[in-house]
C-alpha cells in the first residue's frame, strides 16, 4: 500500500481497531465514507486470511459495490434481519457520541442500519471529536416533493430554536443536484452550534417532507479515534446518558 497521508494513516488505524471487533459468524452493518473505506479494505482482509464466516448489510451503493469488489458478500438488511455489530464513519463526535452524519449522503440507511444493530462502532480521525456538535452541517434528506415548502418548514423550526441564519444549501456534486441512493435531496444546514440537539432532532422529524436528519443522538456506544501514528483511543457512552 502506497504511504498513507497523516489522516489516512488515522482513519486506517481506527478501522484496523474496529474490524479486531468482528468475531466469526457475526452480522455486520457496513457504514460509508472515506474512513469506511479502509475498514471494508481491512474487513476484507481477516476474512481472505482467516476464513471468517460473516453475514454483512451495506449502507449504500458505494459501500455495496466496494465489498462486492473485495469479495465480501453483501446481503440485503431485511434478509439478515438483525445486526450485531454496525462500523461506520461520522462527521463530528460529541463527549456523550452523539454524532453528526450523513456528509457523505448516506444517513438514511446508516441510521436504519445503526439502529437494527446491537451496538454502533464509530471509526474516525481526531479532527471529528468535538465539544458541541454543529460546526459541520447538518444534513437533511428531504424529498424532492414540495422541497421549497419543506424549506420554509424547516427555517421556521430554526427561528424558533433561535439558531443561527445562515442560507441551508442543497446539496451538489459534480455541478448537479445530489441525489441519495432513494433518490432523495439533502439540505445542509449551517447551524454553528447545536445547543440541543434532542430537541432540533424531534422538531425536524415531525416535518413532513423531511425523510432523515443527520442527527445520530444515543446510537453509537463506542467511538475508535485513530490517530496518524498508529494508536487509537476509545471512547465510551456510558448507557442511560442522553
Ligand atoms: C456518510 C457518512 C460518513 O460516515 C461521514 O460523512 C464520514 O465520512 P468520512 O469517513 O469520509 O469522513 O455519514 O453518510
Amino acid at each position: 500500500m502506497p504511504e498513507l497521508s497523516p489522516s489516512d494513516a488515522a482513519k486506517d488505524a481506527a478501522a484496523r481497531a474496529a474490524v479486531a471487533l468482528v468475531q466469526d459468524g457475526m452480522r455486520l452493518g457496513l457504514g460509508t465514507g472515506s474512513t469506511a473505506v479502509f475498514m471494508v479494505h481491512r474487513l476484507a482482509e481477516r476474512v481472505r486470511a482467516e476464513g471468517l464466516r460473516l453475514r454483512c448489510a451495506a449502507t449504500s451503493r458505494a459501500t455495496c459495490d466496494l465489498a462486492g469488489q473485495l469479495g465480501l458478500r453483501i446481503e440485503e438488511l431485511d434478509e439478515i434481519g438483525w445486526l450485531d455489530l454496525t462500523i461506520d464513519g461520522a462527521d463530528e463526535i460529541d463527549p456523550d457520541l452523539n454524532l453528526i452524519k450523513g456528509g457523505g449522503g448516506a444517513h438514511l440507511r446508516e441510521k436504519i442500519t445503526a439502529a437494527a444493530s446491537d451496538r454502533m462502532v464509530v471509526i474516525a480521525d481526531p479532527g471529528k471529536v468535538v465539544e458541541t456538535l454543529g460546526a459541520f452541517h447538518l444534513p437533511v434528506e428531504v424529498i424532492p416533493f414540495g422541497l421549497e415548502v419543506t424549506r420554509v418548514h424547516i427555517q421556521r423550526l430554526l427561528d424558533s430554536a433561535g439558531l443561527s441564519q445562515r442560507p441551508m444549501l442543497l446539496r451538489q456534486r459534480d455541478g448537479a443536484v445530489f441525489r441519495t441512493d432513494e433518490d432523495n435531496v439533502i439540505l445542509d444546514l449551517s447551524l454553528d452550534c447545536i445547543g440541543d440537539p434532542a430537541q432540533l432532532a424531534r422538531g425536524l422529524s415531525t416535518i413532513p417532507g423531511v425523510v432523515e436528519h443527520g442527527l445520530f443522538l444515543n446510537m453509537c456506544q463506542l467511538a475508535l479515534i485513530g490517530s496518524p501514528d498508529g494508536s487509537v483511543i476509545e471512547l465510551t457512552r456510558i448507557e442511560g446518558v442522553a
